[in-house]
């Protein structure tokens, strides 16, 4: 049942908005995350997401604002180009997994 998959996904995506303070994250997402940022974001944003080359400290992007992290991401901002086109959406919240949940 399609319908079911649906609500279930809904729900998963609601445990992630309320676990952002928990920090829980599946490791394995946070994992990936990784390495999409290692081959997108590093030549701007830093190794590790430390001492950004140019772009912004990503360290210090705030922790309950991942509605727009993943607008940010996915569509740009000022001098950041979109990644929308290049990184798929589960993409992009494995990225936001490992920011808030990875090492650094
Ligand atoms: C070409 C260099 C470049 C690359 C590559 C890049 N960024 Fe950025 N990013 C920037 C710049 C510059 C800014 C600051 C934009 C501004 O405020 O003018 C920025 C800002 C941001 C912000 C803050 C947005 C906000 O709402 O304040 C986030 C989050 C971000 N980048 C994430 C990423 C992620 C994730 C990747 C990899 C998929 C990435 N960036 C790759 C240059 C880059």
């Amino acid at each position: 049942m399609p319908s079911v998959k649906y609500f279930g996904a809904l729900l998963f995506a609601g445990a992630v908005a309320h676990n952002a303070c928990a920090q829980q994250f599946p490791p394995e997402q946070v994992k990936r995350g990784a390495a999409i940022y290692s081959a997108n974001c590093v030549t701007c944003h830093g190794e590790n997401m430390k001492n950004p080359p140019w772009a912004i400290d990503l360290a210090t992007f705030p922790r309950d604002e991942r509605a727009r992290f993943i607008d940010s991401v996915t569509n740009g901002v000022r001098n950041m180009p979109p990644w929308g086109d290049v990184i798929k959406p589960d993409g992009i919240e494995a990225l936001w997994a490992y920011l808030v949940a990875g090492e650094k």
